[in-house]
């Protein structure tokens, strides 16, 4: 009748697996309930952490829960309500946790008549009334935790890989706002050939290194010479952040999902601390306020 859960943040892309690969941060994310309620239809009761409408049609998981509802017709509804852990717009899957959270909240509720797979494709409609594009590597590793790779978008084909036991997280948050809409119009339309070829060698490393908990062709894979260069000049001090913490050890650096948080990949914790201090002492001489934050990939 009532559930907690705990909807992660993620970051996505990770450097060369734009809107096809994603990570699910371990100590960052939202805190939502739900309530069986005589009343049918989705209620969202309340929601604290951020300022964000209450209004099923217009919240990302109002827009997941309803279309759930819509499909199976309980007898019943269900009052939500969500605790941000984290902002909004920050790069860090915000709208996706909500969304993939609904989605699997809900489903418990109705008693699991949803595979995983099907619950991507719920908490995909929350991506696109939020954010205007249904993309999948977000709430694809909100749901399916670890690390994803968004094989194929019609049909949907979400692989898990493994994450290497010693693989940890930075992250930092400069405090900007950077619109997921904003960020895709700078994309370009068309990319020449060689730099395609580039782009997918990198992600065969990637997934390569992660399969084979190969630290150093991860951190030689985490390249990104399409969306990387055309969205920095969003982030104030990407390459500050990410030369620093490539000088510090991280196995490598990029702009998490649409920016403007910028994730490190490292190897166990010593180097994560040391990373994280190091990031943390180069951005404080900045004028831009930020949080930061170390993680499992989990
Ligand atoms: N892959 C998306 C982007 C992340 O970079 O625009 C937001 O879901």
């Amino acid at each position: 009748k009532y559930l907690k859960i705990f909807a992660p943040a993620t970051v996505a892309n990770v450097s060369c697996g734009f809107d096809s690969l994603g990570l699910a941060i371990d100590n960052l994310g939202d805190q939502m309930s739900f309530e069986k309620s005589d009343e049918k239809g989705i209620r969202i009761k309340k929601i604290t952490g951020a300022s964000l409408p209450t209004d099923i049609n217009k919240n990302a998981a109002g827009v997941v829960a309803n279309a759930m509802l819509q499909q199976v017709s309980p007898n019943f509804g269900i009052d939500i309500e969500i605790h941000k852990g984290y902002k909004p717009g920050s790069g860090l899957g915000s709208s996706a946790a909500s969304a993939a959270g609904a989605a699997f909240g809900v489903n418990q509720l109705l008693g699991n008549p949803f595979s995983l797979l099907e619950l991507t494709q719920f908490a995909m409609l929350g991506e696109e009334a939020t954010c205007g594009s249904p993309i999948a590597d977000n709430v694809s590793a909100a749901l399916y935790g670890g690390f994803v790779l968004v094989r194929n978008y019609d049909p949907l084909d979400i692989v898990k890989i493994p994450v290497p036991i010693e693989l940890r997280l930075v992250c930092i948050h400069p405090e900007v706002t950077v619109k997921t809409k904003d960020a895709r119009d700078v994309l370009p339309k068309e990319i020449p050939l060689k730099n395609a070829v580039k782009q997918w060698a990198n992600v065969g490393g990637l997934i390569s290194g992660l399969y084979s908990n190969d630290y150093e062709l991860i951190g030689n894979s985490l390249v990104d010479i399409i969306v990387e260069p055309v969205r920095k000049h969003l982030i104030p001090h990407f390459d500050l952040v990410k030369s620093t913490a490539i000088k510090a050890g991280a196995l490598g650096a990029g702009i998490s999902g649409s920016g403007p948080s910028i994730f490190a990949l490292c190897k166990g914790d010593a180097n994560m601390n040391k990373v994280y201090d190091a990031v943390k002492n180069a951005y404080k001489t900045t004028s831009i306020n930020f949080s930061i934050i170390t993680s499992e990939v989990n």
